[in-house]
């Protein structure tokens, strides 16, 4: 069996532990900004393909303990990587050190780039090796002095999904709008918006947890170009994925942005990402929304005023919202995510429920609001 780990943003781990165990992985651990896993190569495929708010699939090589650089760089040599890494593969290391005696990274990485070298040199019988072929990226993270040396299976992060081909000032990651969308318990069925829809991020990963439309069918992955792994688990995986999507419901999923060029924008998006049947997007003032229907979602990332100057605005924006929202039945659902200490306030209301969530490096709130929360 393999052992994977799913880095993700701080607060989306028990979402990514979910997800992992719809997948059916094996061992499921869940940690403070990663999931662990086990399960088989093809996996490497289906996780990669699935996962809605994972960040990027490691496979997990090594684990160990190492407070000296004598033990990292013995542990590492110790790694069968000519099992994995062929003759001209290249292998850059990059990782991280937290809480640990051997804090400083570059020596980390050069240590364990060291070990690599002369554990696949001696494999290949080279002084030299060429690094001229697909690429291995190693990651290695060393937390409370326990090693993790792991290989990148997924390249890009999973965030980039391929659908955002341009984007506006402020946008959201899409594994963050997949996760605001699955907080907000969407279920497919009731109205489903977002005033201010920006690029149309929310609403297309709305859209595609609808259809249970795999986020990763129209991009690549590291690990289909590398050597040792089977290239018809990536086509099965697909397949798969594709027999799982729905195609004969309709729905009601709606994108609302003040600026006619984010609306283009997101409508754009919305064609790469296969959902343009399924989304609607339209300029409109957020703070004249209204919708009707007894149920619905508004699930949404306003501006945040970050600059002292736009906080003002900002506030006298949530005001108006908040009048907006207030007119929706109480049995509506309400999602905003914001940076704002001041949000609730301007508002007008204290959420329901709030959930620390990370926007970058930016300790945002999501404000819940609803009866049946
Ligand atoms: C933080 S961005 C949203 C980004 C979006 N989540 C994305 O992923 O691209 C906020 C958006 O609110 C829009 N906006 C500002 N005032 C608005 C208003 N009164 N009504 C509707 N949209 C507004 C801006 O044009 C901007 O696109």
């Amino acid at each position: 069996m393999l052992q994977f780990a799913i880095p993700c943003m701080l607060g989306l781990e028990s979402l990514v532990g979910d997800e992992v165990k719809k997948l059916g992985l094996a061992d499921v651990r869940v940690e403070n900004g990663r999931v662990l896993c086990r399960g088989e190569e093809r996996d490497l495929a289906r996780l990669n393909i699935n996962l809605r708010c994972g960040a990027r699939v490691l496979l997990v090589l090594a684990s160990f303990r190492a407070t000296d650089f004598e033990t990292l760089f013995q542990g590492t040599r110790a790694v069968r990587w000519e099992d994995w890494i062929p003759r001209e593969g290249e292998f850059p290391v990059t990782g991280y050190s937290i809480n640990s005696t051997l804090h400083s990274v570059p020596a980390c990485q050069s240590i364990v780039k060291k070990a690599v070298v002369e554990r696949l040199g001696a494999a290949y019988g080279l002084e030299t090796l060429p690094e001229t072929g697909k690429r291995y990226q190693i990651r290695f993270s060393i937390m409370k002095d326990e090693v993790m040396l792991c290989l990148d299976a997924s390249g890009e992060g999973l965030y980039k999904r391929g659908y955002r081909a341009v984007g506006v000032a402020a946008p959201l990651k899409e594994t963050l709008a997949a996760a605001m969308v699955k907080l907000s318990h969407y279920n497919g069925r009731d109205p489903f918006c977002d005033p201010f829809c920006g690029s149309g991020t929310i609403a297309i990963e709305a859209a595609l947890i609808a259809r249970n439309r795999a986020p990763g069918l129209n991009r690549s992955f590291a690990a289909q170009h590398w050597a040792m792994v089977d290239k018809r688990i990536w086509l099965d995986a697909a397949d798969e994925a594709m027999d799982n999507e729905f195609h004969d419901k309709t729905y009601e999923i709606w994108g609302g942005d003040i600026d006619q060029r984010a609306v283009e924008i997101a409508r754009h998006n919305a064609e790469l990402a296969e959902v343009d049947d399924t989304v609607r997007f339209e300029v409109d003032d957020a703070t004249r929304f209204h919708w009707g229907g007894q149920y619905g979602r508004v699930v949404t990332n306003p501006p945040y005023g970050e600059r002292l100057l736009e906080q003002k605005e900002a506030e006298e924006l949530y005001r108006a919202f908040g009048r907006a929202v207030d007119k929706l039945p109480e049995t509506w659902r309400v999602y905003v995510l914001s940076s704002h200490t001041e949000f609730e306030r301007c508002f007008g209301r204290i959420a329901d429920k709030k959930r620390k969530l990370y926007n970058g490096m930016l300790k945002c709130d999501l404000f819940m609001y609803g009866k049946r929360l």
